[in-house]
């Protein structure tokens, strides 16, 4: 028979515990705050190992063609866990912000040129949520690459081998049927409430007693302005130019399944996938957030210096949080929703196959 397990072996605690070393020491002065310092950031590793993990699991699920449904509740479970994990990541800051800028310089000058730039782990998430497909026209991968030794490199290269979470979400939407039946198409149908709703803006403008000629002119450019925007997801080349320009990511086919699931979200068979769009775009969110808190931390304890990994600090961070998005697509469907009660109706077969349908027997029946 095995031993009997002891805790402390079972989680290797001997290891674990035994892993904070502190640099100041090494030259004669021990800072007190080190401690913490190197136990948050071991921290922040062990839950990206976690989150790494989830996400791994929830692209293993995306590969399957089709993606069962209890997957995607699955999914959507693992998102919820991923997002949890994020808030605590968030407000894990405060902890290390009981060091002050002071206490941090007694051992700040020994990290050199050490820094969070290198996490491996960090990294490669970004890289398996999809940034690098995200921010193809705004980042060179060198300016991190340079920065990681050969061993974390061919890592990352190995990671953007693989398909990332953003590419199998979007082929996954791209697989959604439903938007098209004998003489349906989901867009057409939404492009004549767009344009009745613009119709309808226009013409109450017109009318509007209180508006001289030229405020009346100023509101009617407004709105065929705004109605511009909706024009690329009618507009195959529009549509693809405007992705050029980073302005949609996903392709347009996805982009009208996300539109769809949104708006159709109340059926039941569209919950699910809602709920996973959802979560994407709030693992978005709490990324961004998390480095949002991060570049204020820094600020609070670097001002303006450089980071101890060379880049020019704060700077760079601010600039990550505003632009490390990867499902922005999925936020910015808001814009383009209408009011459910302007919501074309969906045709009869369209509709019965996004109701669950429960077999009711005789001897259930009485
Ligand atoms: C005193 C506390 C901290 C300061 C002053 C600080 C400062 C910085 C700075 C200035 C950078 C930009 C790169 C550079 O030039 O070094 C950076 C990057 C980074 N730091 Fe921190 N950091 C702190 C704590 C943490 C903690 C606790 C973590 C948790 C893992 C962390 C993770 C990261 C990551 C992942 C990056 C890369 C971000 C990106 O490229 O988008 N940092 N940090």
């Amino acid at each position: 028979m095995a031993d009997a397990l002891y805790y402390r072996d079972y989680l290797q605690l001997d290891k674990i515990l035994n892993a904070q070393h502190l640099i100041s020491a090494d030259y004669g002065e021990p800072a007190h705050d080190e401690l913490l310092f190197i136990i948050t950031h071991q921290a922040y590793e062990l839950w990206f190992k976690q989150v790494l993990a989830e996400v791994d699991s929830v692209r293993q699920l995306l590969t399957q063609r089709p993606v069962p449904e209890k997957d995607v509740a699955t999914i959507v479970f693992r998102l919820g866990r991923v997002n949890r994990i994020l808030d605590l990541l968030v407000s894990q800051f405060g902890i290390l912000e009981t060091m002050t800028a002071l206490d941090f310089m007694r051992f700040r000058q020994f990290l050199f040129p050490a820094s969070g730039f290198q996490s491996l782990q960090f990294r490669v998430l970004q890289a398996k949520m999809g940034l690098q497909d995200a921010l193809r026209h705004t980042i060179k991968r060198e300016f991190f690459y340079a920065a990681l030794d050969e061993r974390d490199r061919a890592i990352i290269d190995q990671v953007l081998q693989e398909p990332s979470l953003f590419r199998l979400v979007e082929r996954w939407l791209e697989a959604m049927p439903f938007m098209e039946a004998e003489n349906y198409t989901f867009w057409e149908e939404y492009r004549k409430v767009i344009e009745s709703i613009y119709a309808r803006d226009r013409e109450l403008i017109l009318q509007e007693p209180t508006l001289t000629e030229e405020e009346k002119q100023e509101r009617l450019r407004q709105v065929e302005l705004n109605r511009q925007s909706f024009e690329a997801l009618f507009d195959e080349a529009l549509y693809a130019e405007l992705q050029k320009q980073g302005v949609f990511s996903f392709s347009l086919r996805a982009f009208r399944a996300a539109l769809f699931i949104a708006l159709y979200r109340d059926y039941p068979l569209m919950q699910l996938p809602y709920r996973l769009l959802d979560g994407l775009a709030e693992f978005d969110e709490l990324m961004g957030l998390w480095r949002y808190r991060h570049a204020r931390m820094a600020a609070r304890m670097i001002g303006s210096r450089i980071g101890t990994g060379g880049s020019s600090g704060v700077e760079y961070l601010m600039n990550a949080a505003v632009r490390h998005k990867v499902f922005e697509d999925i936020t910015n469907l808001s814009s383009f929703l209408i009011p459910p009660q302007q919501l074309p109706p969906l045709p009869e077969d369209i509709a019965r196959q996004l109701h669950f349908v429960y077999e009711v027997n005789e001897t259930q029946r009485n």
